[in-house]
């Protein structure tokens, strides 16, 4: 039998993070660049049924059988053949390569939840739809993090810019301008756990003004959706400035995490912020192409420990 393989995007949260948990709207964008891809091989009947993964990116090689039920790896199979009806795997290897940082605010887990799903479903030979491994990605969110928004699972699944408000239908964003995103990463692993959980706590002790810290970033949400729909960059910039220092009120970003927001912005940057769930991970800069080179330039000589470029063509994306 022949190599099944499954494949999904990274993401970037433009807006909304955090704000998006307690309904207000956010926008994120599919990053097509950095990926994981699942390769699933048939192993011969005298392999003893048993199902191998082997996850370069967290140096896992395991039977399936001796993770934990609820190993977010396990736990999706798990949910896969559930969906599928079926109560075993075929004895199998799986492979997970990934080029997706972990801990970056850049959608890793989400990503390896929708590409196994797809690799797996279709080994079996009824590869779920893109709906079905939606709500795969979702529960495995869940995992992760007890009351995820849904934005990750949902942009990941679709690989389509999105206009998101929780238990909401999706709306997409189909507009024409091109995007360009430096992505710098801070060298320190973010944790979106403990940040949403930090910020339940502070929300719970100081709502009046957390509800007005998600309330305005919300409004930049739906601002920045006129913005891109228009093709304003500089508009576009000044509402991630805007996000950028109402995430910092959250207490979700770190001096590291300004510090780059604040060179891609002097060298020249439309706009720049912090992107995900914080605490560590990455910015995006919004730059204009003549200016690529010298941002991450500055980004690199300011500690950033590696640029990703993103190119993201809205319409294309859809
Ligand atoms: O997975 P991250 O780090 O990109 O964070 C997701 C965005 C949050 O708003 C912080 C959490 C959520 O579930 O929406």
């Amino acid at each position: 039998m022949p190599a099944i393989s499954g494949s999904a995007p990274g993401k970037v949260i433009l807006c909304g993070e955090h704000a998006v948990v307690y309904g207000q709207p956010a926008i994120a964008l599919p990053v097509i660049g950095i990926q994981t891809r699942c390769v699933v091989l048939a192993r011969p009947a005298d392999s003893n049924g048993s199902v191998i993964i082997n996850d370069s990116a967290i140096d896992l090689k395991s039977d399936l059988a001796s993770l934990s039920p609820d190993h977010p790896i396990r736990k999706t199979i798990t949910l896969v053949l559930s969906a599928l009806s079926i109560s075993h795997m075929p004895a199998c290897e799986i492979q997970i390569r990934s080029t997706i940082p972990i801990g970056g605010g850049l959608g890793s887990s989400a990503s390896v939840a929708v590409a196994l799903s797809r690799a797996v479903s279709a080994f079996i030979g009824h590869p779920l739809d893109d709906d079905a491994i939606n709500e795969v990605a979702f529960e495995i969110e869940r995992l992760h993090h007890k009351t995820p928004s849904g934005i990750d699972n949902s942009v990941i699944t679709y690989g389509r810019p999105v206009f998101f408000i929780k238990n909401t239908p999706l709306e997409w964003l189909d507009i024409s301008s091109e995007l360009l995103f430096l992505i710098a990463n801070s060298g320190i692993k973010g944790s979106t756990a403990k940040a949403v959980m930090q910020v339940r706590e502070n929300w719970g002790t100081n709502r009046d003004m957390y509800e007005s810290i998600f309330s305005d970033i919300g409004a930049i949400s739906t601002t920045m959706r006129k913005a891109l729909l228009a093709g304003l960059h500089i508009e576009i910039g000044k509402l991630m400035e805007a996000n950028h220092y109402l995430l910092q009120r959250l207490n979700v970003s770190t001096l590291k995490l300004d510090s780059l927001v604040e060179t891609a912005i002097h060298a020249g940057a439309y706009g720049a912020k912090m992107s995900g769930g914080g605490l560590g991970g990455n910015i995006i800069a919004l730059v204009p192409p003549e200016k690529e080179e010298l941002i991450t330039q500055a980004l690199i000589t300011n500690g950033a420990k590696n640029v990703i470029t993103a190119r993201v063509n809205l319409r294309e994306a859809n």
